[in-house]
């Protein structure tokens, strides 16, 4: 796709609604969904996806790069229809994270973002994906499945080869990589049942419950204290 491709007048559209959403004088805190939005179109974040946020947010090229390569989330090489991401943290790694995913390396023959031969599968090993409390987890295009052992993560890859998709224990039905981008970018998911009502467990609640208990909480934040300037914060 050549720039001029890229650069419509609906993609400049949805960027000024993306900017339009953070205050004035802090736009360039649209960049993390703008990235979504342009690789949503592209299957990835190529040059011109860099090119097109920076002339958005008028930031440099470099400034673009330098976040878009930080964050695992913003792929440089087109992946397959669904990406099963196996978390391999610390905490997941230890309750079976690890054997998951070479468990699923060995079935898929295929190492860390890497795509079956069929197209049907990328699989990576994530950081922590922030639901230790339902350790170990995996997610397919991050919707979230529980409690993952060796077993049901093969036969949640298996039932993806085999062209079905897998409820998973939280949100909603994965969507595909190529779907997944305009979510990301802040856009509601249209489709039936993709506000899922299963999201907070017993274990997600626990801490909370247990501050309540012993009259715990943490002091309220003013969300428009004002974040000072390089120089001002010296
Ligand atoms: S360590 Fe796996 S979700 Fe946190």
């Amino acid at each position: 796709m050549s720039y001029e491709e890229l650069d419509t007048e609906e993609l400049r559209t949805r960027a000024a609604e993306i900017r339009a959403r953070f205050p004035e004088g802090r736009e360039r805190s649209a960049l993390l969904p703008l990235l979504h939005l342009v690789q949503s179109v592209e299957g990835k974040v190529t040059p011109n996806g860099v090119r097109f946020c920076a002339e958005q947010l008028g930031i440099t090229r470099a400034q673009v790069g330098a976040v878009a390569t930080f964050y695992t989330m913003y792929k440089r090489r087109t992946g397959g229809k669904h990406l099963v991401s196996v978390c391999t943290n610390t905490l997941c790694g230890m309750m079976g994270g690890d054997k998951t995913y070479k468990a699923l390396s060995e079935h898929l023959g295929v190492g860390h973002e890497e795509t079956t031969e069929d197209g049907s599968i990328t699989l990576e090993h994530a950081e922590c994906l922030a639901a230790c409390d339902y350790a170990p987890v995996l997610t397919v295009d991050y919707e979230f499945y529980n409690n993952v052992d060796e077993e049901k993560g093969l036969e949640i890859v298996k039932r993806l080869q085999a062209g079905e998709i897998p409820m998973p224990d939280r949100g909603a039905t994965p969507a595909g990589l190529a779907g997944i981008g305009e979510q990301l970018a802040g856009y509601g998911d249209g489709r039936p049942g993709a506000v899922a009502e299963n999201a907070t467990g017993e274990p997600t609640l626990r801490g909370a419950r247990l501050a309540a208990d012993h009259g715990i909480s943490v002091p309220g934040f003013d969300p428009n204290t004002p974040i000072p300037s390089k120089q001002e914060g010296k």
